[in-house]
Protein backbone atom coordinates (compact mmCIF):
# COMPACT_ATOMS: atom_id res chain seq x y z
CA UNK A 1 0.00 0.00 0.00
CA UNK A 2 1.43 3.84 -0.77
CA UNK A 3 1.31 6.31 1.57
CA UNK A 4 -1.24 8.33 -0.15
CA UNK A 5 -3.64 5.30 -0.49
CA UNK A 6 -3.10 4.64 3.58
CA UNK A 7 -3.65 8.48 3.83
CA UNK A 8 -7.03 8.14 2.24
CA UNK A 9 -8.21 5.23 3.95
CA UNK A 10 -7.70 5.88 7.12
CA UNK A 11 -10.03 6.42 9.90
CA UNK A 12 -10.42 6.47 13.74
CA UNK A 13 -11.26 2.95 14.87
CA UNK A 14 -14.48 3.03 17.47
CA UNK A 15 -14.41 -0.58 18.15
CA UNK A 16 -11.99 -3.65 18.09
CA UNK A 17 -11.97 -6.99 17.23
CA UNK A 18 -10.80 -9.74 20.46
CA UNK A 19 -8.30 -10.90 17.92
CA UNK A 20 -4.65 -10.48 19.14
CA UNK A 21 -2.24 -8.09 16.88
CA UNK A 22 0.63 -10.37 15.74
CA UNK A 23 4.00 -9.29 16.90
CA UNK A 24 5.53 -8.89 13.64
CA UNK A 25 2.32 -6.43 13.02
CA UNK A 26 3.55 -4.47 16.49
CA UNK A 27 6.95 -4.68 15.18
CA UNK A 28 6.14 -3.01 11.76
CA UNK A 29 3.96 0.11 13.24
CA UNK A 30 6.70 0.60 16.14
CA UNK A 31 9.27 0.46 13.37
CA UNK A 32 7.36 3.26 11.41
CA UNK A 33 7.35 5.55 14.11
CA UNK A 34 10.71 5.06 15.03
CA UNK A 35 11.55 6.33 11.81
CA UNK A 36 9.82 9.86 12.19
CA UNK A 37 12.00 12.72 12.00
CA UNK A 38 12.15 14.76 14.80
CA UNK A 39 13.66 18.41 15.47
CA UNK A 40 17.47 17.67 15.72
CA UNK A 41 17.19 14.34 15.62
CA UNK A 42 16.31 13.73 19.70
CA UNK A 43 13.90 11.35 18.72
CA UNK A 44 11.85 12.38 22.35
CA UNK A 45 9.61 10.21 22.09
CA UNK A 46 8.80 6.30 24.05
CA UNK A 47 6.32 3.57 23.67
CA UNK A 48 5.23 1.36 25.95
CA UNK A 49 2.98 -1.03 24.43
CA UNK A 50 0.12 -2.66 26.51
CA UNK A 51 -1.28 -5.86 26.37
CA UNK A 52 -2.10 -7.14 29.60
CA UNK A 53 -5.32 -7.57 30.60
CA UNK A 54 -5.13 -6.07 33.93
CA UNK A 55 -3.08 -3.41 32.95
CA UNK A 56 -5.23 -2.50 30.54
CA UNK A 57 -8.40 -2.63 32.54
CA UNK A 58 -6.55 -0.01 35.10
CA UNK A 59 -5.78 2.13 31.90
CA UNK A 60 -9.18 2.63 30.60
CA UNK A 61 -10.00 3.51 34.01
CA UNK A 62 -8.35 6.30 33.12
CA UNK A 63 -10.25 7.94 30.07
CA UNK A 64 -13.86 8.46 29.47
CA UNK A 65 -13.11 6.61 25.97
CA UNK A 66 -11.50 3.80 28.05
CA UNK A 67 -13.87 1.08 26.77
CA UNK A 68 -11.78 1.46 23.29
CA UNK A 69 -8.77 0.54 25.43
CA UNK A 70 -10.05 -2.14 27.34
CA UNK A 71 -11.58 -3.53 24.10
CA UNK A 72 -8.91 -3.37 21.99
CA UNK A 73 -5.84 -6.50 22.12
CA UNK A 74 -3.32 -4.05 22.50
CA UNK A 75 -2.65 0.15 23.59
CA UNK A 76 0.56 1.75 22.63
CA UNK A 77 1.09 4.76 24.90
CA UNK A 78 3.17 7.29 23.32
CA UNK A 79 4.97 9.17 25.70
CA UNK A 80 7.58 12.84 25.18
CA UNK A 81 10.89 13.13 26.99
CA UNK A 82 10.92 16.33 28.55
CA UNK A 83 14.57 17.24 28.38
CA UNK A 84 14.88 16.27 25.12
CA UNK A 85 12.52 18.68 23.78
CA UNK A 86 14.62 22.26 24.87
CA UNK A 87 12.58 24.44 21.41
CA UNK A 88 9.92 26.23 20.38
CA UNK A 89 7.70 27.07 17.51
CA UNK A 90 8.49 30.60 16.18
CA UNK A 91 9.88 31.49 19.36
CA UNK A 92 6.86 31.67 21.06
CA UNK A 93 5.02 28.10 21.60
CA UNK A 94 5.72 25.06 22.95
CA UNK A 95 7.05 22.33 20.73
CA UNK A 96 6.15 19.65 22.97
CA UNK A 97 4.22 17.13 21.32
CA UNK A 98 4.92 18.14 18.10
CA UNK A 99 7.99 15.12 17.01
CA UNK A 100 5.55 12.79 19.17
CA UNK A 101 2.65 13.63 17.18
CA UNK A 102 5.08 13.27 14.03
CA UNK A 103 5.50 9.75 15.08
CA UNK A 104 2.32 8.72 16.06
CA UNK A 105 1.26 9.56 12.53
CA UNK A 106 4.08 7.37 11.09
CA UNK A 107 2.49 4.58 12.83
CA UNK A 108 -1.27 5.04 12.59
CA UNK A 109 -0.59 5.09 8.81
CA UNK A 110 1.76 2.18 9.45
CA UNK A 111 -1.20 -0.03 10.80
CA UNK A 112 -3.44 1.12 7.67
CA UNK A 113 -0.90 -0.81 6.28
CA UNK A 114 -0.79 -3.45 8.43
CA UNK A 115 -4.80 -3.88 8.08
CA UNK A 116 -4.82 -2.77 11.83
CA UNK A 117 -7.24 0.11 12.74
CA UNK A 118 -5.62 2.34 15.53
CA UNK A 119 -7.60 5.63 17.51
CA UNK A 120 -5.48 8.46 18.94
CA UNK A 121 -6.93 9.43 22.81
CA UNK A 122 -6.03 12.24 24.59
CA UNK A 123 -8.83 12.84 26.92
CA UNK A 124 -6.86 10.90 29.34
CA UNK A 125 -5.78 11.51 33.40
CA UNK A 126 -2.57 12.43 33.12
CA UNK A 127 -1.81 11.44 36.79
CA UNK A 128 -3.70 8.21 36.13
CA UNK A 129 -1.61 6.86 33.28
CA UNK A 130 1.55 7.40 35.02
CA UNK A 131 0.16 5.84 38.13
CA UNK A 132 -0.77 2.97 36.16
CA UNK A 133 2.36 2.60 34.08
CA UNK A 134 5.08 3.94 36.79
CA UNK A 135 5.83 6.71 34.59
CA UNK A 136 9.13 8.65 36.01
CA UNK A 137 8.80 12.69 36.45
CA UNK A 138 9.83 14.52 33.29
CA UNK A 139 8.00 12.00 30.97
CA UNK A 140 4.31 13.03 29.69
CA UNK A 141 1.37 10.74 27.98
CA UNK A 142 1.19 12.07 24.99
CA UNK A 143 -1.44 9.89 22.95
CA UNK A 144 -3.19 6.58 24.11
CA UNK A 145 -3.58 4.55 20.93
CA UNK A 146 -5.47 1.09 21.26
CA UNK A 147 -4.63 -0.99 18.37
CA UNK A 148 -6.31 -3.80 16.79
CA UNK A 149 -8.06 -5.31 14.32
CA UNK A 150 -11.12 -3.17 13.50
CA UNK A 151 -14.71 -4.91 14.70
CA UNK A 152 -16.97 -5.69 11.28
CA UNK A 153 -19.25 -2.85 11.87
CA UNK A 154 -16.52 -0.82 13.60
CA UNK A 155 -18.40 1.63 15.86
CA UNK A 156 -20.29 2.82 12.77
CA UNK A 157 -17.18 4.77 11.77
CA UNK A 158 -17.64 7.34 9.39
CA UNK A 159 -16.02 6.46 5.64
CA UNK A 160 -12.55 8.00 5.37
CA UNK A 161 -11.97 12.00 5.08
CA UNK A 162 -16.01 12.67 5.77
CA UNK A 163 -16.58 15.77 7.43
CA UNK A 164 -13.30 17.63 6.40
CA UNK A 165 -12.90 21.00 5.07
CA UNK A 166 -13.04 21.81 1.67
CA UNK A 167 -9.92 22.59 -0.33
CA UNK A 168 -11.25 26.53 -0.43
CA UNK A 169 -11.48 26.50 3.16
CA UNK A 170 -7.92 25.70 4.05
CA UNK A 171 -5.56 26.75 1.50
CA UNK A 172 -4.90 29.87 -0.18
CA UNK A 173 -1.48 31.74 -2.05
CA UNK A 174 0.43 34.07 -1.40
CA UNK A 175 -1.05 35.84 1.54
CA UNK A 176 -4.00 35.20 4.37
CA UNK A 177 -7.11 35.78 3.44
CA UNK A 178 -9.53 34.48 5.71
C1 LIG B 1 -4.38 14.68 18.08
C2 LIG B 1 -5.67 13.89 18.10
C3 LIG B 1 -6.31 13.68 19.28
C4 LIG B 1 -7.50 12.92 19.33
N1 LIG B 1 -8.08 12.68 20.54
C5 LIG B 1 -9.20 11.94 20.59
C6 LIG B 1 -9.78 11.64 21.85
O1 LIG B 1 -9.30 12.02 22.91
N2 LIG B 1 -10.94 10.91 21.84
C7 LIG B 1 -11.49 10.44 20.69
O2 LIG B 1 -12.52 9.79 20.75
N3 LIG B 1 -10.92 10.68 19.48
C8 LIG B 1 -9.81 11.41 19.41
N4 LIG B 1 -9.21 11.65 18.20
C9 LIG B 1 -9.82 11.14 16.95
C10 LIG B 1 -10.56 12.26 16.21
O3 LIG B 1 -11.76 12.53 16.91
C11 LIG B 1 -10.83 11.83 14.77
O4 LIG B 1 -9.59 11.72 14.11
C12 LIG B 1 -11.71 12.82 14.01
O5 LIG B 1 -13.01 12.84 14.56
C13 LIG B 1 -11.85 12.48 12.52
O6 LIG B 1 -12.32 11.16 12.35
P1 LIG B 1 -11.48 10.10 11.46
O7 LIG B 1 -10.10 10.01 12.09
O8 LIG B 1 -12.23 8.79 11.57
O9 LIG B 1 -11.45 10.61 10.06
C14 LIG B 1 -8.04 12.39 18.13
C15 LIG B 1 -7.36 12.61 16.92
C16 LIG B 1 -6.20 13.34 16.90
C17 LIG B 1 -5.48 13.54 15.58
Amino acid sequence: MDVIEAIRSFRSCQQYHSRPVPPEKLKSVLAAARLAPSQHNLQPWRFVVVQDDERKRLLAQASPRGKLMAEAPAVIVAFAVEEDIPVTIGGYISAYPLDVARAVDHLQLAAVAEGLGTNWIIEFNEEKVRTVLHVPEGIHPIAVIPIGYPAEANGGAKPPGEGRKSPDEIIAYNEYPW
